[in-house]
């Protein structure tokens, strides 16, 4: 694609000349956005560039090990792994109001970041990956969520404490356009084709309290969803697919037994920038195999359902 190819050169030279010879830390997410904003500023000022990754524990199974291994076996970027599980999860016991849940992790996330980044002497330049409707929404929504995307780490900058200046390579693109610059950088398919993550994680996808097993338990379920999705090759035709834990038991029977266990959700919806997004149509199949699997293969989950709520009136994310 020779305008990304364009486009890539365009913003390396503006990096170099905005940075300087300063050093700059980005904060990556393990999401796509992050990560080509980071491989793209290492490619404009290499060893200059330090990413944070403040692991939340409220990722995806197997996610922070991938992100880490990319960037630190795969391109080389030195990369600073900060597990703060324990932090997030401790901060959030107790909590169940979605609002809450969501300042808390703001909150613990730019507290660690912060402490984390000031290690690193020198720094004058913070990455982020900000996208054109990341912006959009900072000053034009209304909504909630949308408020706190703008309080959260995506956009509206810095706490006061942080002296930094910001480096946004990604301003003025859609995501599509991000996919295609990480490809033109390199980045594989599979990569830059993952399904948006929102910055609360998993913590938005389990209502109510969040609890170290619901996370683990989440985790798998997801992951045995994805599977099917994937085997099913159906991934690239959803722009979002996840599981929700539900704080509801229903009763259920395993061999002789009767169980008593929770219920999980699947969503998955198509959309094209996430402001709308219809419910997507599986082929029943992938569906009921998805539930037997997960049933047969997760602890404490005794049911599945599949939501088929649009956006609007629904949001494509339960809290
Ligand atoms: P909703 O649920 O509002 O989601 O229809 C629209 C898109 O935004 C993502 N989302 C978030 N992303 N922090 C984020 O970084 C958040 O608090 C948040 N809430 C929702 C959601 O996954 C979907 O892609």
């Amino acid at each position: 694609d020779w305008t990304m190819a364009a486009y890539r050169e365009e913003k390396i030279a503006q990096i170099r000349e905005q940075v300087g010879d300063a050093k700059v830390i980005c904060g990556l997410s393990g999401g796509v956005d992050s990560s080509v904003a980071a491989v793209l500023i290492h490619e404009a000022i290499g060893d200059q560039l330090t990413c944070v990754f403040v692991d939340t524990g409220l990722l995806r199974k197997d996610e922070a090990k991938q992100v880490t291994t990319l960037f630190r076996e795969h391109y080389n970027i030195p990369l600073i792994h900060v597990d703060a599980s324990k932090e997030f999860l401790g901060e959030l016991a107790g909590q169940a109001d979605p609002e809450t849940k969501r300042k808390i992790i703001g909150r613990v996330f730019i507290e660690i970041f912060d402490r984390e980044s000031s290690k690193i002497e020198g720094a004058e330049f913070l990455a982020q990956g900000t996208l054109y409707p990341d912006v959009i929404e900072s000053v034009s929504s209304s909504s909630g969520k949308a408020h706190v995307i703008k309080s959260h780490h995506n956009v509206g900058g810095l706490p006061d404490y942080m002296k930094l200046k910001l480096v946004e390579p990604l301003r003025e693109l859609f995501k599509d356009e991000v996919r295609a610059l990480g490809r033109e950088l390199g980045l594989s398919d599979a990569f830059v084709g993952r399904h948006p993550f929102p910055g609360p994680g998993l913590a938005i996808r389990i209502p109510g309290e969040i609890t170290p097993d619901a996370v683990a338990t989440l985790q798998e379920a997801d992951a045995i969803y994805l599977d099917e999705i994937r085997k099913a090759g159906l991934y690239d035709d959803i722009w979002q697919a996840f599981a929700v834990l539900l704080p509801v038991k229903t009763v259920g029977v395993m061999g002789d037994a009767r169980t008593y266990e929770k219920v999980l959700a699947l969503r998955a919806v198509t959309s094209t920038d996430g402001m709308t997004a219809d419910f997507f149509e599986f082929p029943w199949d992938v569906l009921g195999k998805t539930a037997t699997r997960i049933v047969n293969e997760v602890r404490g989950v005794n049911r599945v359902v599949y939501d088929v709520t649009s956006k609007p009136p629904g949001t494509i994310e339960w809290e």
